[in-house]
């Protein structure tokens, strides 16, 4: 008997990198290191002068917009219609200081964050640090 039988393709989709950080408490656990790095280091001062004084609603949107935009739960897009970052931020004088503190700042919070995929927090971390070089405006 001639072995024909052909493997199954693998139809099971591919996790999305939400699911494969680990979801919605990883995001929430990574994005509260991040304010409370803002808050602690006195290297990010200039990012954190530029946030209001009370941090914690940052820590409920930041969280719930890496979940839509990491292929998880879309809840922070269906709230916010039509906001985009650079609407989001266009009051804000962002440059090359502040955004090189928000993405070193993200990469540690990555970094010193239990995930259940480095890989892909490590992925995150380069893109959400080519995201912020991005809105640097002078
Ligand atoms: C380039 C560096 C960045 C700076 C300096 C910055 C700064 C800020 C500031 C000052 C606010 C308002 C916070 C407040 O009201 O206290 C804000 C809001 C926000 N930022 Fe950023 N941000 C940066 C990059 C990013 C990136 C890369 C993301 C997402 C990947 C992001 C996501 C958000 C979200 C979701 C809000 C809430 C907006 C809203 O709902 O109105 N920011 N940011």
């Amino acid at each position: 008997m001639t072995e024909t039988a052909t493997a199954e393709p693998d139809t099971q989709p591919a996790a999305s990198p939400f699911e494969r950080i680990g979801g919605m408490a990883v995001l929430r656990a990574v994005t509260d290191r991040f304010y409370d790095l803002m808050e602690q280091e006195p290297a990010y001062a200039e990012l954190r002068a530029m946030h209001a004084a009370d941090l914690s609603a940052m820590r409920e949107q930041l969280p719930g917009f890496l979940a839509g935009w990491a292929g998880g739960p879309r809840d922070w897009f269906q709230a916010n219609p039509g906001k985009c970052m650079m609407s989001m931020h266009a009051p804000f004088p962002i440059g090359q200081v502040t955004a090189g503190q928000w993405a070193d700042a993200m990469r540690r919070a990555l970094a010193e964050t239990e995930v259940a995929d480095r890989e892909i927090a490590e992925a995150m971390a380069d893109v959400l640090t080519r995201m912020a070089k991005g809105m640097a405006r002078d």
